[in-house]
């Protein structure tokens, strides 16, 4: 894969600025990152706000010949990736929360956002990711930084190039069987909701119970008295000991 990086001083969202340019029929490959946004977007339309140049704020477009529903793996290749990165480059090692943060414990060090644009055979995805470097995340929220976790303050671009690097071989495995399967089971792996009690809520209602997997696409299983649901959305609590029987 041939990775066109474009900067921006300042940006209102990288993750709107490629979802245009891959609506114009931008080919694969194009990856945008900003020392700031003014409004930068996370998941289920909350805000996403960072100091300039405290986080990496980036954005990819891919276009793998996928189904919608394969969106979950898309956003686990980049996740991975980006794991794989900051463990080369400060030795933190995330695990991944499902469905897209990445966590050292329970707090949070990094988001994913994808967004699908277009249909199949234009399929185009667009996956954003910031990562907080010098700055902790917001107030009231469990969050931290590369430079909490490690002591280390490293620049955006440098941890860029080596997710992209990482996201090469992740990439081409999205484009076979044989891939996805390997990268499936990665991504069960680096999961730490697996095994926990969680509660997981969605737009239709809340499930409680335990995470026991992912499927092919990545949806998670949860075993809710003693049958498997699988879940494509949704905001996971980690619960701890005991709290599945109280809630
Ligand atoms: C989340 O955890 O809610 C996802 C956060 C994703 C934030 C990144 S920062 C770069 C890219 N551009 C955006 O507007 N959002 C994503």
């Amino acid at each position: 894969m041939v990775w066109r990086v474009e900067h921006f001083d300042e940006i209102d969202s990288t993750n709107s600025y490629v979802a245009l340019q891959a609506k114009a029929a931008i080919g694969e490959g194009l990856v945008v990152f900003a020392d700031y946004q003014h409004s930068g977007r996370g998941r289920l339309n909350r805000q996403w706000s960072s100091p300039p140049r405290a986080s990496l704020l980036c954005s990819i477009l891919l276009r793998p010949q996928l189904e919608a529903d394969g969106l979950q793996l898309v956003v686990a290749a980049v996740a991975l990736a980006t794991r794989a990165a900051l463990v080369r480059l400060s030795g933190v090692r995330p695990q991944l929360k499902w469905p897209n943060d990445l966590v050292v414990g329970e707090n949070k060090l990094a988001g994913l956002l994808a967004e699908v644009v277009g249909t199949k055979p234009d399929l185009a995805v667009v996956v954003g990711l910031g990562v907080n470097l010098t700055y902790p995340g917001p107030e009231g929220v469990n969050s931290t930084s590369v430079l909490l976790e490690s002591g280390l303050t490293i620049a955006p671009r440098a941890l860029l190039d080596l997710v992209l690097e990482e996201l090469e071989t992740r990439r081409a495995q999205l484009d076979n069987e044989d891939g996805r399967r390997t990268l499936r089971a990665e991504y069960e792996r680096a999961l730490a909701t697996i095994g926990q009690a969680v509660r997981v809520e969605q737009l239709t209602g809340t499930v409680v119970g335990r995470a026991r997997g992912v499927d092919a696409v990545g949806q998670l299983l949860v075993e809710v008295d003693g049958v498997i649901q699988t879940l494509g959305v949704g905001d996971v609590i980690h619960l701890r000991h005991g709290e599945v029987e109280s809630t």
